[in-house]
């Protein structure tokens, strides 16, 4: 810690941050915690979807008490979360009924709350206005993030045409949950999926195998923390020469460590042979390592450029061609899930970064266009984009800029590694079956532009 950095933890420090408008930020909750109070249901028209796929929640998954909505719009107390059905609503006129639900929930909603809203994305023949109507909500979506306080988040999920109440259950429990603590403002997208009940359980990765990459420290040793928790049993992957932390985060979760670079040639042929020798194929296929080469382009060379797009893309890219071989044991099993790290930065563009966004932001392109064109395997590809995030790689950042990085999103704060680890934890249900070819920001709804 610097001399500058220590003043400013100091309580002196704390007192002139503060009455310089640089708050204590709000305490966020993590985990598999509901919120605290009442999960208000507010149904806009007919669909009971949503209140059906509450009533799977709480039967699964001891959700709290789930309101049928009758006392909305008031809502006397305070409530932990607001769920909004908003399926019927197409045309511009029916946003007043959204209005009218969101404005008492924007005060009523607790600490650490949760504003929901399920929708259609428009795009299935419902004509110009009810596409214009889906992209509204999503910018009314974005503000309520940037309203909320108290580290409340707001999320739309956009459900299409023939989504299931079970297909929507791991996407309300990861929203409701701690898990998505630094999710906000965010759209994703569920499709139908033919999820059955029995996939709901609690342990929903139970003896399957995933493989973490960059997994000795940081978000990686996160993600092969968290994904153990959920009962998976974790291949973790690393450079030899991380090969003592790597052990370590091995043998904490009972896992297995595997030391390769994944820019070797054979890569995606030794992951393959590690899991083959255990007789198992791959449930989950997490492309985690990444390296950062900042310079302004100006001064970036050939070298810089090379290895950050081989490691953040490239070495990705040619893993998942061999693992996706279906001759190959050891690969891919139907059903699974590959996900991929991107970054707001990637999405946003960074200065100093062409290298790492053209990486990042290439992340993005590959999962959109893995997807469609696995979804005859049930294999999901998704991408997280992590904003700033505490981890070594970040504390390298000088102090006052890491400081105005943390500052500059609607938690005013950065992220913790377990909030992309949780957020992949979800992608990686078996009951997410229905979302495939998204990138979920985990940037507390960072203002970086992404
Ligand atoms: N920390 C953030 O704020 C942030 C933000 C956006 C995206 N990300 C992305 O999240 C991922 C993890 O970031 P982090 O902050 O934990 O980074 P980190 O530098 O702390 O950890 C990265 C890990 O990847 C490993 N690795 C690097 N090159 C490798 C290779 N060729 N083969 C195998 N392993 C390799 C490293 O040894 C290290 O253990 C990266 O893809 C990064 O780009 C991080």
């Amino acid at each position: 810690m610097s001399a500058l950095e220590k003043a400013y933890y100091s309580p002196v420090g704390r007192k002139v941050a503060s009455k310089a408008g640089l708050h204590e930020p709000p305490r966020l909750r993590r985990g598999r915690e509901w919120p605290q109070g009442r999960i208000v249901l507010a149904p806009l028209g007919a669909s009971s979807l949503v209140a059906d796929a509450l009533a799977l929640l709480g039967r699964e998954h001891d959700a709290p008490v789930v309101d049928s909505g009758t006392d909305a719009p008031g809502y006397g107390d305070r409530i932990g979360a607001l769920v909004v059905d908003a399926l019927d609503v197409a045309a511009v006129t029916d946003l007043e009924a959204l209005r009218a639900v969101l404005r008492p929930a924007a005060r009523a909603v607790e600490r650490a709350g949760r504003i929901v809203v399920v929708a259609r994305p428009g795009g299935a023949g419902g004509g110009w206005e009810a596409d214009a109507v889906a992209r509204a909500l999503d910018g009314i979506n974005r503000t309520v993030g940037k309203e909320l306080r108290g580290g409340a988040t707001a999320t739309l999920v956009y459900a299409h045409e023939g989504v299931a109440a079970a297909d929507l259950v791991s996407t309300l429990g990861f929203v409701l949950q701690g898990r998505s603590a630094f999710v906000d403002g965010q759209a994703w997208h569920v499709r139908p999926a033919a999820v059955t009940a029995d996939r709901l359980d609690e342990h929903p990765l139970d003896g399957r195998v995933c493989v973490v990459t960059g997994a000795a420290r940081g978000i990686g040793a996160a993600i092969a923390r968290t994904l153990a928790r959920e009962g998976a049993a974790v291949l973790a992957v690393d450079i030899p020469a991380a090969g003592e932390a790597l052990a370590a985060v091995a043998n904490e979760i009972g896992g297995t460590a595997l030391q390769l670079d994944i820019t070797a040639d054979d890569a995606g042929a030794r992951i393959a042979a590690h899991v083959a020798a255990r007789g198992a194929r791959i449930h989950a296929m997490v492309h985690n390592a990444g390296i950062t080469r900042d310079k302004m382009l100006v001064n970036t060379d050939a070298d810089r450029w090379a290895s950050v797009l081989d490691v953040n893309l490239a070495a990705e890219m040619r893993i998942n061609a061999v693992l996706l071989d279906p001759a190959v044991e050891g690969g891919m099993a139907d059903g699974g899930r590959i996900v991929g790290i991107a970054s707001t930065s990637g999405l946003a563009g960074n200065k100093g970064q062409t290298n790492y966004a053209a990486s990042k932001a290439g992340v993005a392109g590959l999962v959109a266009a893995m997807a469609p064109d696995l979804a005859h395997r049930r294999i999901t590809v998704n991408a997280v984009a992590p904003g700033f995030i505490e981890t070594e790689m970040t504390a390298r950042i000088p102090f006052v800029q890491r400081e105005v990085f943390r500052r500059v999103n609607s938690l005013s704060q950065g992220g913790q590694p377990v909030d992309v680890a949780e957020t992949i934890a979800y992608l990686c249900e078996p009951a997410s079956q229905g979302v495939t070819g998204q990138v979920i920001r985990v940037c507390g709804q960072n203002m970086v532009g992404a």
